[in-house]
């Protein structure tokens, strides 16, 4: 069976059993702060398994692209992957565990065919005031797995979410396929690591809303929320011992090899994996940099460019082997080729950047080790580990990496202490350069500062949530503002945005500043450039329903004297990020 038609027949049965097919939505959370990236099916329907109600009613089922950084430093081996595809169906207070665990099974032994006695499941082992999940047991036995493929689990195996910080969260029963593999000793169970037991299906009993307190609340209306790893069950359908192997990733593996002069297979793989993760980040507008998502993708590309070097791959061939990627994906993520262009750029634009400090960084790197040795030190002092972060653009995780190589280690709490201090410090830099801007600030550079935030609102309105700020300059005379885009944007578009402007300066909106701490005011919904506040409190201007920021302000009291805002210009600034330059007329 092929991925696109497992996605499919997928879909098609849940749709069977009366289940509406859903959009997949982007890898970046549109209304979530909590997180970095969608690490679930359930992220998008937060809302309405804590109750509300779902449009297309209670039982749902979609696929979706999600990344998961945590298991980073396990791709490599045969299972673990930072993106897959998460195949999952709901149930909106409506079934509960018999018909989610009957349909499972169905699913597995009808429809795909497998062989249902090499199947074990876990499920909830209890703990005080939480029963254990006899219920789940007696209905999988009734299904057809036997008593000793049943296992119970603690909460560390077996109990889901939430996603983020709070939110929904419940026991859950995990689906395992025996590899047949030998046990690697005599406690060998589905819970173990050493690769006998793969765990292909989740089906969470979602009953609690977990609070900011760690309390847990019971939820009025039980959910199931499952999720199938579709990389997973195709390595199982294609009788591969390994995900790599699979028509996901045969092709991309070989095209690496082929450019290699010295490949290995996990080097091989995590070229692999950390590309096309960063292919769909780029794709929904995540660009490399050294906050939240954007420095994801900058440790996924950059140490896939140090191991591209280390299995002699010519990084000039990067945009052959993109290719490459982009014709194992197209089939089934069409967004792939739609936006090949901007891909190559941006990962180009990133490997040059590197590449201009690799060598170097890896020189300083050895030079750093082998006079720690000499010194009878196993580590390397979080001082050489900022040095090689702040001058040669290595990640820590990188050094890190490097180091375990060399069988050494790094000292990452003394890079941390560091790291904040260096923060602080620009930060301090950056508010006297901000007052030293502020004093010669006219009513008209506060319109256009005011403009600024009404033009992000609108952008993000008519192009979408991907179009965030990237930059901004002001005069008296003029605005300009930076903004994360992978194209043209049309003169329709533009008409659009500046027409959503000037109704809200016609509206004469009231603008107001309140000071809460970071997390309240990202817990608000406010958008803004999180990364340069590390102070405790934050303003947040909100200009009437239109627009919510984190800012430094100062702001117009009104929308109303502002003037007509009037587009000039639009152009390109670099890969995947435009340029608009207004007036207030
Ligand atoms: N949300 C559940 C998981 O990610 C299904 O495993």
């Amino acid at each position: 069976m092929r991925a696109y038609e497992l996605r499919r027949k997928y879909i098609e049965f849940f749709k069977a059993h009366g289940h509406k097919e859903i959009p997949s939505a982007p890898v970046v959370p549109e209304n979530d702060p909590t997180v970095l990236f969608t690490t679930a099916g359930m992220h998008p329907l937060v809302p309405y398994l804590l109750g509300e109600p779902h449009p297309q009613g209670k039982r749902l089922t979609d696929y979706q692209k999600c990344i998961r950084t945590g298991d980073i430093d396990d791709v490599g081996d045969n299972s673990h992957l930072t993106f897959f595809e998460m195949l999952g169906n709901w149930s909106l207070g409506d079934y509960f565990k018999n018909e989610s665990i009957h349909m499972s099974y169905e699913f597995l032994s009808k429809e795909l065919g497998f062989d249902m006695n090499r199947i074990s499941v876990t499920v909830f082992a209890g703990e005080e005031g939480i029963p254990r999940d006899d219920e789940a047991a007696r209905i999988w036995e009734e299904a057809g797995i036997p008593r000793e493929r049943i296992y119970y689990c603690s909460r560390e195996h077996n109990w889901w979410g939430p996603a983020g910080e709070t939110g929904p969260c419940g026991p859950d029963t995990e689906i395992f396929f025996d590899t047949g593999k030998e046990k690697c000793g005599p406690n060998c169970d589905p819970t173990c690591s050493c690769g006998k037991y793969l765990e292909i299906w989740n089906n969470v009993f979602m009953q609690y809303n977990k609070q900011k307190d760690g309390s847990l609340i019971p939820l009025e209306h039980p959910n199931v929320d499952t999720g199938l790893g579709l990389e997973r069950v195709i390595g199982l359908l294609e009788g591969k011992k390994s995900v790599y192997e699979t028509e996901l990733f045969s092709d991309i593996i070989a095209k690496i090899e082929e450019l290699s002069t010295e490949p290995n297979e996990v080097s091989c793989r995590i070229i692999a994996d950390h590309i096309r993760t960063s292919i769909f980040m780029i794709i929904d507008g995540v660009r490399p940099s050294n906050v939240e998502q954007g420095y994801i993708l900058r440790r996924l590309l950059r140490r896939a460019i140090r191991h591209m070097r280390k299995i002699g791959f010519d990084p000039s061939n990067m945009p052959t082997l993109l290719e490459t990627f982009i014709t194992t994906l197209e089939e089934m993520y069409p967004e792939t080729r739609a936006n090949k262009d901007t891909v190559v750029a941006v990962i180009e634009e990133e490997k040059n950047k590197f590449l201009k400090t690799l060598e170097n960084g890896e020189k300083e790197f050895a030079k750093n080790v082998q006079r720690a040795k000499n010194e009878g030190k196993t580590k390397l002092d979080g001082e050489a580990v900022f040095h090689l972060y702040d001058t040669f653009g290595f990640p820590p995780e990188m050094t890190a990496e490097l180091a375990k190589e060399n069988n050494f280690e790094i000292d990452m709490d003394g890079f941390q202490e560091l790291f904040k201090k260096h923060q602080e410090l620009s930060r301090a830099g950056a508010e006297q350069k901000f007052k030293g801007g502020l004093a010669d600030h006219s009513e008209k550079t506060t319109a256009y500062h005011t403009a600024t935030h009404l033009l992000h609102k609108a952008l993000q309105i008519v192009l979408g949530e991907h179009a965030t700020q990237k930059g901004s300059n002001l005069t008296a005379e003029r605005l300009r503002f930076d903004f994360a885009h992978p194209q043209k944007v049309t003169p329709e578009e533009l008409q659009k945005v500046e027409d959503l402007v000037n109704e809200q300066i016609q509206r004469d909106l009231v603008v107001t500043c309140e000071e809460m701490t970071l997390e309240e005011a990202k817990a608000s919904g406010a958008t803004g450039l999180f990364e340069n506040k590390y102070g405790d409190k934050v303003k947040v201007y909100t200009i009437g329903d239109f627009s919510k920021e984190i800012c430094g302000g100062p702001h117009v009291e009104r929308t109303g004297n502002m003037g007509h805002f009037k587009i000039k210009k639009e152009e390109a600034v670099s890969s995947g990020v435009r340029r608009i330059k207004a007036i207030l007329e």
